[in-house]
């Protein structure tokens, strides 16, 4: 059996199902993924009964599985391949918002007695905006009332000031820690409560304040979780509000770990806005990743299910970015499907009828409101479209990459291997050393008498390198 070093270092694997097929489809990727890559855990996106306009995170019932990936038996029978390879599956836990289409929310609409407190509901819409652009209040002609949805408006927010709300979640939790879930993902996990829901408006952020990170949130979310042997990782909202002072508050009260797209967005974008798209600022980037990496709670993703591919992003080599997250201090670090194989951003299409997300199409119709042409539009979706990444990936390249030697998947588990088993690189403080303009970050690492050097060049004019206390090469991306 593989030795997954030491305790504290645990690796994700994040699969997004409707791009590799079936539950069983997943579990036969598992032996591969196993053998290249170890990881401690499978994060599954959304796989539950859903109408399917923001790729599963509108669900309709959180304890069915949608039929097209299969049975609980299904699910059951990944536990089982998973645990062979001591990986445990976590969870995708939706929970600031149910689908417009969910019976709890029909319920709501109508006054049902026991639902009607599910949701938000105000007799007045507020000013706040909602993530995907436009109002965050829509009206219910069923139920003569404006309610809450953070996101779209066919996602309307939960209402977790009421506990009956917390108490189906917990349920939701036992039900699928008792089919044999190893954790959860929580989604959008700081923005779950909200106050003074009178006074909403703020000019500038509406309403931003009085749903970020409130204290009733952190409540919640130590409900929910206290006393369950689990791993649960936080997506929390925020990108550059989400500070340090936040981070400890999440992790230390209801978290084993934590991402922060914002160390991701400061790169390129400012605040997840993702309908501009601004040149890498290396300096920006790589001092926030400094800052965060030695986090023992901090989960380092430089891909997902909501960014575009990296390579393509970064315009650089798999490699160096590939060095970038597992050299850098990483406890937590996240590799989202098909990264571990240079995957490129999709050649998607030129009519935005034929993208399935719903974030693309509120991005292409904000540039078309704010002057931009069909082609200038196209050219910027196209670019950070969340649907780069949600594209079947060419699974077979695990045979092909596997059988050479200076492949990206080869890469990743020479790397992989030294992020598990030599001290200096897993433990190892940071000290950094010169970060330019043009992408050059040299850092190094030191454990007891041992520093290593760490080069990195995303411009790719010279080689990246990790070189150990002896002068030796222990991995060079050419
Ligand atoms: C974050 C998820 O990662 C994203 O895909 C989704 O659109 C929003 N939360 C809303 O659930």
């Amino acid at each position: 059996m593989y030795n997954k070093g030491m305790s504290k270092h645990k690796l994700i694997y994040q699969i997004y199902p409707s791009a590799v097929g079936d539950l069983n489809d997943i579990a036969a990727l598992i032996p591969r993924i196993a053998e290249k890559l170890h990881p401690d855990y499978i994060w599954l996106n959304p796989f539950f009964e859903s109408t399917w306009k923001d790729g599963g995170y509108d669900v309709t019932d959180y304890c069915k599985i949608e039929p097209r990936f299969g049975r609980l038996k299904d699910f059951r029978h990944l536990v089982s391949v998973a645990k062979k390879y001591n990986i445990g599956i976590l969870i995708d836990l939706v929970i600031n918002h149910t689908s417009s289409e969910h019976p709890w929310f029909k319920l709501s609409e109508q006054h049902d007695p026991k639902y009607k407190d599910y949701y938000i509901w105000l007799d007045r819409p507020l000013n706040w905006k909602s993530f995907f652009g436009g109002p965050a209040f829509d009206y219910s002609a069923a139920r003569d009332e404006y309610y809450l949805h953070l996101y779209d408006s066919s996602q309307p927010d939960l209402n977790f000031n009421n506990p009956a709300v917390v108490r189906e979640f917990r349920a939701i939790i036992d039900f699928w820690t008792r089919e044999g879930a190893a954790g959860f993902r929580v989604d959008s996990a700081n923005v779950l409560a909200e106050d003074n829901l009178k006074k909403g408006f703020i000019p500038g952020l509406p309403g931003f304040f009085h749903y970020y990170q409130k204290p009733q949130t952190i409540k919640v979310l130590e409900r929910l979780f206290a006393g369950k042997k689990l791993y649960t990782i936080a997506e929390p909202v925020g990108g550059e509000f989400f500070s340090k002072r936040k981070f400890y508050e999440l992790t230390n009260r209801a978290f084993s770990a934590s991402f922060n797209v914002g160390t991701l967005d400061v790169a390129d974008s400012f605040f997840s806005t993702k309908d501009k798209v601004y040149p890498v600022n290396y300096r920006r980037w790589f001092r926030k990743l400094a800052k965060w990496a030695p986090e023992p709670k901090f989960s380092m993703a430089l891909e997902s299910h909501d960014a575009p591919r990296s390579p393509s992003r970064f315009s650089t080599d798999p490699r160096v970015l590939a060095m970038l997250q597992f050299l850098l201090p990483s406890y937590n670090p996240c590799i989202y499907q098909g990264q571990e194989l240079g995957t490129p951003n999709a050649n998607l299409s030129n009519n935005i009828q034929d993208y399935p997300g719903v974030q693309s199409r509120q991005v292409y119709r904000r540039l078309r409101r704010q002057g931009k042409t069909k082609e200038q539009a196209m050219a910027i979706v196209k670019r950070i479209s969340r649907d780069n990444a949600r594209q079947p990936i060419n699974w077979g390249e695990y045979i092909t990459q596997g059988g050479q030697d200076d492949s990206v998947l080869n890469f990743y588990s020479r790397l992989i291997e030294l992020w598990r088993n030599d001290p200096v690189v897993a433990d190892g403080t940071l000290r950094v050393r010169k970060i330019s303009k043009s992408g050059v970050f040299d850092f190094e690492r030191s454990l007891g008498k041992k520093t290593y050097r760490v080069h990195l060049d995303f411009s790719c004019k010279t080689p990246s390198v990790l070189i150990n206390d002896s002068g030796e090469t222990l991995i060079s991306s050419k």
